[in-house]
């Protein structure tokens, strides 16, 4: 195609997917890299729930079950809610795009309480919609009812996520109730890492029909490459959701295995106690280090380097060891870095890594 006749074409074409910028210019992770990025878990699945995969595999000819219908039925008998309740989705950003999509037109706005998980930002960019962000300051200010009524109170709906994503911290559910109760809009609640924290917001489902609960499989349930995504509030904000929902969304594969971790979810007690041990052991290491670490409910943690290096410097030099971290410079978190927790190995080769740069450092007389 002649270079005239491209640009004609890519004139042509809405410039939204251009602004989002969101193709990685870099290559694949090397496989022998530690992934302490994007906050898997990484334990194998218990041996209970690999055989419902296993065996799912021989169902690979049929297309999966419509509208998930069993697995909805199973997370409506584990929640007890009713199947009108829930809705499933290929992971919880699935769930998040639909939301975007059935709720949003292009002009509203949509408020979420920042910093947070920054897919958001680009999910409203795509509806053409303008993204108020909320420091978290406000939400714990007693003028979380101002602030309600006040910058948010035109939004169509209120993200927030507990624990949050990216700072790891908790509200209680008490103010989070409050929140829900004070606001006539629709709030939409993250718990991806709820399974890491002391509370849940799921007794709230049944008291306010202005709440709509997110969860998902892809933290505390290691299944972050089979995409299980679940979704909770009242029936007309469900039902809206499924209808724009593509038809066989999950996968056969998705649906057993998403049946089979609510059946088996105290076969992963011990995989949750050995990260919040992990959190602990390496929150303290940090902090021997210098490096100030917000505390956290979450499967990773938040920490401020030590003075002299900003988070790119730290992420290019754990990277030259293989270790793979994520940074935020664009968001007022341009000293900080994120850690996903991960096995003991995988931790102390994380502590290992940062002594060495750490002492690298002093041998250059750097600060
Ligand atoms: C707060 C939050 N919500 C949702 C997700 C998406 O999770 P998934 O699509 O794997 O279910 C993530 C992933 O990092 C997250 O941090």
């Amino acid at each position: 195609m002649s270079d005239a006749k491209l640009q004609s074409v890519l004139s042509a074409l809405s410039e939204v997917p251009r602004q989002l910028n969101a193709l990685p210019s870099s290559k694949a992770p090397d496989a022998g890299c530690i992934k302490l990025n994007t906050n898997e878990n990484p334990f194998a699945l218990p041996a209970v729930v690999m055989q419902s995969a296993i065996a799912a595999l021989e169902r690979q000819y049929l297309y999966p079950e419509n509208d998930n219908i069993s697995l909805r039925e199973a997370a409506a008998l584990t929640y007890d809610l009713s199947r009108d309740q829930v809705i499933a989705g290929n992971g919880s950003s699935e769930l998040l795009g639909l939301i975007y999509r059935a709720f949003l037109a292009p002009g509203d706005t949509v408020a979420m309480v920042s910093p947070g998980f920054s897919f958001n930002r680009k999910l409203a960019l795509l509806q053409g919609a303008d993204f108020l962000e909320i420091g978290w300051g406000e939400i714990h200010s007693l003028l979380s009812k101002q602030l309600l009524l006040g910058p948010a109170k035109d939004a169509k709906f209120i993200l927030l996520a507990n624990p949050n994503n990216p700072t790891g911290t908790f509200i209680p559910i008490a103010d989070i109730e409050l929140l829900v109760a004070q606001s006539d809009r629709l709030i939409v609640l993250d718990e991806a890492y709820v399974d890491f924290a002391p509370d849940d917001a799921l007794r709230l489902v049944k008291r306010h029909a202005n709440l709509l609960l997110l969860r998902t499989f892809s933290k505390s349930y290691a299944a972050a490459g089979i995409r299980v995504g679940l979704g909770f509030g009242h029936p007309e904000v469900i039902g809206r959701l499924r209808n724009i929902q593509n038809v066989f969304n999950m996968n056969v594969i998705g649906h057993a295995v998403g049946v089979s971790i609510l059946s088996n979810r105290s076969a992963y007690d011990e995989n949750h106690k050995q990260i919040k041990y992990e959190r602990q052991r390496v929150s303290a290491a940090l902090s021997q280090f210098g490096f100030t670490v917000t505390p956290s409910h979450a499967n990773f943690l938040l920490a401020r380097v030590p003075a002299g290096r900003d988070s790119v410097w730290w992420q290019a030099s754990l990277e030259r060891k293989k270790i793979l971290i994520a940074v935020f410079p664009d968001r007022g978190l341009e000293y900080s870095i994120r850690v996903s927790i991960g096995t003991k190995a995988q931790m102390d080769a994380f502590l290992a890594a940062v002594s060495d740069i750490m002492g690298a450092e002093d041998l250059e007389g750097r600060p």
